[in-house]
């Protein structure tokens, strides 16, 4: 059954119905539907449109639908029609007769699809949230199993100055609890109801939308119809916040396969995230790892795609908008399937603490701390710097770390240095010199795990 057909002496052609129709993918949408649907059939008895009695009638028969699309999600892609707005409608009449034929009155599926699409967003809004924050226990989880744990810290990917490991998971633990934030945002932004809209230029029935909003727990009603059927920035917005989470699940990723690379093996993923190769034996590739990398080139892609779908387009509704749906379905999907395996991925890791610290010492990391060195000495920083870089290149000729050199050897280019010097080049000395909040000191690096842990107990998202 078409929802449109009166004014049209022939049917749709196949090719075309191939590329208008949107059940495929919209069937996702059914339980937003029948729950819009609920609140539009309210709405409408309200303004007199139904009776008690046969909204009592189309309520049932939506309820009976629901429970039917929960048992078997499947059970609308395989009805045929042309989008889920279709399905629905013809499922009531079926159950209803003639008295499914008025829940439209005064809808359009134009203000029925920006208030499903809504719903469901915020719904899967939800689910990252939770997925989010699992995974932010899971980094603390492995910042506080390696809390003594020192790393080397990398700057153009060159040893720099040794870190703890536990700063470096509360640096993507920063980083996703902006994410979460971003999301928390998006959904704050996208709660209004555009139902009432009308097809662009409001419904001509009296329906109390306040109510009506509120029924379907958005914070109210959208304020100008026009906007109300075209607007999907809240799409563009929740997949900006899909496309910062990827790309920060994607860096996530290619440290650890940078970690566990042969080349610096400071890590070892557990069996149950890796893979083997069909023809080298030896072979324990991080794919999970690799993918958290490569599933953000289609999550950028779909917020690239809905951009390009939004500019140009004229108000009010077009049929473009319907591209909408398959990049936020797709984003959300793969979105959710990284965020998911990350904590599998954290939670089994084991660190190769030994190499770790290895890697922390070598690199002439402690250079910087020399450098400081001789500014307690008096010497102004600029001129420590050079001094430090000679003693480095005095070391690399000797093929010496800093602390292996004589106390002769590094007055012949630091003359300030003195017989203290090499407790300060000791890697504990450098760490704890950097107590400054947000740094890597051992005391600065325990109050922010323990504020972190604060924040994330006081911010796991409810149901
Ligand atoms: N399947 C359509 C979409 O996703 C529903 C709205 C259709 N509206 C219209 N005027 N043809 O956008």
């Amino acid at each position: 059954m078409a929802l449109w057909g009166g004014r049209f002496e022939t049917g749709p052609d196949s090719l075309f119905r191939e590329l208008n129709d949107s059940l495929r993918f919209d069937h996702r949408l059914a339980e937003q539907d029948i729950r819009g649907s609920v609140g539009w059939a309210r709405a409408i008895a309200g303004a007199g449109v139904l009776s008690p009695d046969e909204l009592a009638r189309v309520e049932a028969a939506l309820a009976e639908l629901a429970a039917l699309v929960k048992a078997d999600p499947g059970l609308p892609a395989r009805g045929g029609d042309e989008d889920i707005h279709s399905w629905v409608e013809r499922e009531l009449i079926s159950r209803v007769g003639d008295l499914g034929k008025k829940l439209h009155t005064g809808r359009s599926r134009n203000d029925q699809v920006a208030t499903d699409l809504r719903l469901w967003t915020r719904d899967a809004i939800g689910e990252r949230a939770r997925e989010l924050w699992e995974c932010r226990r899971s980094l603390l989880g492995l910042a506080e199993r390696e809390a003594g744990t020192v790393v080397s810290g990398y700057t153009h990917l060159q040893r720099a100055q040794p870190v703890l490991l536990a700063h470096w998971c509360l640096a993507y633990g920063e980083m996703l609890e902006r994410d979460q934030g971003r999301f928390a945002d998006a959904s704050q932004r996208l709660n209004i109801c555009p139902l009432g809209s009308g097809a662009l230029a409001g419904t001509a029935y009296p329906v109390d939308r306040d109510a009506l909003a509120r029924g379907l727990g958005f914070a109210g009603p959208s304020r100008n119809s026009l906007d109300a059927v075209s607007d999907r920035d809240f799409v563009a917005e929740v997949l900006g916040a899909c496309a910062i989470t990827a790309v920060h699940l994607s860096r996530l990723g290619e440290d650890l396969i940078l970690w566990g690379s042969q080349e610096f093996g400071f890590v070892e993923f557990d069996d149950a995230v890796s893979s083997g190769s069909s023809l080298m034996p030896q072979k324990k590739n991080p794919d999970a790892a690799e993918l958290l990398r490569g599933k953000c080139g289609r999550i950028v892609g779909s917020l690239v795609a809905i951009l390009t779908t939004l500019k140009g387009l004229p108000l009010a509704y077009n049929k473009d908008l319907q591209e909408d749906k398959e990049p936020l379905f797709d984003a959300m999907d793969h979105l959710s399937m990284c965020l998911r395996v990350v904590p599998r991925i954290l939670d089994t890791l084991k660190v190769r603490r030994g190499a770790c610290l290895e890697a922390a010492q070598g690199g002439y990391s402690n250079a910087t701390d020399l450098a400081d060195y001789l500014v307690g000495r008096g010497v102004p920083f600029r001129e420590a710097h050079e001094q430090a870089g000679r003693a480095v290149r005095l070391g690399l000729s000797a093929g010496l770390p800093l602390e292996g050199l004589s106390i002769e050897q590094l007055r012949s280019v630091a003359p300030m240095v003195q017989a203290d010097v090499f407790e300060r080049l000791a890697i504990s000395a450098g760490m704890a010199k950097r107590e400054v909040p947000g740094g890597t000191g051992p005391h600065a690096v325990a109050s922010a795990l323990h504020a972190a842990r604060t924040r994330l107990d006081a911010s796991r998202p409810v149901g």
